[in-house]
């Protein structure tokens, strides 16, 4: 047990998918996995280990935002030899070219929070990728049916931007950032940090640049490949 998690040792597997909502996790987990068993129910943040095409693989709901995703990595991490990880979650557009329900695999993260700073002992860090870990999922979707974007993204502290001026998304944008979440620099950095391999792999469910929202219902839809893509990504880093 951990503070957080109460499975035994044992029961996470090594490759864990990790997504904010919990009741992703448990959709996930319902209709992916075989043999589903819930090892959390604290804080209602489940987590679940199950079998994927003969494989073990979990799936953690992490909550919203940097504080919450880091406490979960680290005690996957730390208390459960947690070796790859890797995150199913949305975005929001920040170029023209990223449109609603495409994949975005993020490259590397930048961040407005001061989390990885102070990880780093106040060094400007660069989060990255696992670089197999991208290559894999790019190799797996780059000619499938869903666009797919590669690059940076931004982890934010913030999802309402500020009232009045100019939005400080643009200056972002104007780097070529793609999209923004708020969660993936505090996950790559851990990952740096304990030698363990990180990827997030994102839905866009509305754009900053156009204002446009996914419906509910093409949220739903829009998750299918990305779930698919995770749980594949997960499955070749356990290797034969
Ligand atoms: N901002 C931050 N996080 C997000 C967004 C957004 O617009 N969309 C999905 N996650």
């Amino acid at each position: 047990m951990s503070l957080h998690i109460q499975a035994q040792a044992g029961e996470i597997a090594p490759a864990v998918l990790l997504a904010g909502d919990p009741l992703r996790a448990r959709f996930i987990a319902e209709s992916y996995l075989e043999d589903a068993r819930c090892y959390n129910e604290v804080r209602n943040m489940l987590g679940y280990t199950g079998t994927y095409r003969g494989r073990l693989v979990s799936v953690q709901g992490t909550g919203m935002g940097m504080p919450s995703l880091a406490l979960y990595a680290h005690e996957l991490i730390t208390e459960y030899e947690v070796q790859t990880l890797i995150r199913v979650g949305t975005c929001g557009s920040l170029q023209a070219q990223v449109n609603l329900r495409d994949l975005v695999l993020a490259q590397g993260a930048c961040t407005d929070s001061s989390m990885v700073r102070r990880w780093a002992g106040g060094l400007d860090f660069a989060p990255l990728a696992d670089f197999e870990l991208l290559d894999t999922a790019y190799h797996l979707v780059k000619d499938g049916p869903v666009p797919v974007h590669v690059g940076n993204i931004l982890a934010s502290d913030t999802f309402y931007q500020e009232e009045g001026g100019d939005p400080l998304w643009r200056r972002w944008a104007a780097l070529g950032v793609l999209a923004v979440e708020m969660e993936t620099a505090a996950l790559y950095a851990l990952a740096a940090k304990y030698r363990r391999q990180a990827l997030t792999v994102l839905t866009v469910s509305d754009s900053l640049v156009t204002g446009e929202v996914a419906s509910a219902q093409e949220r739903e839809q829009s998750y299918t490949p990305m779930i698919e893509l995770g749980l594949e990504v997960a499955l070749a880093s356990l290797g034969k």
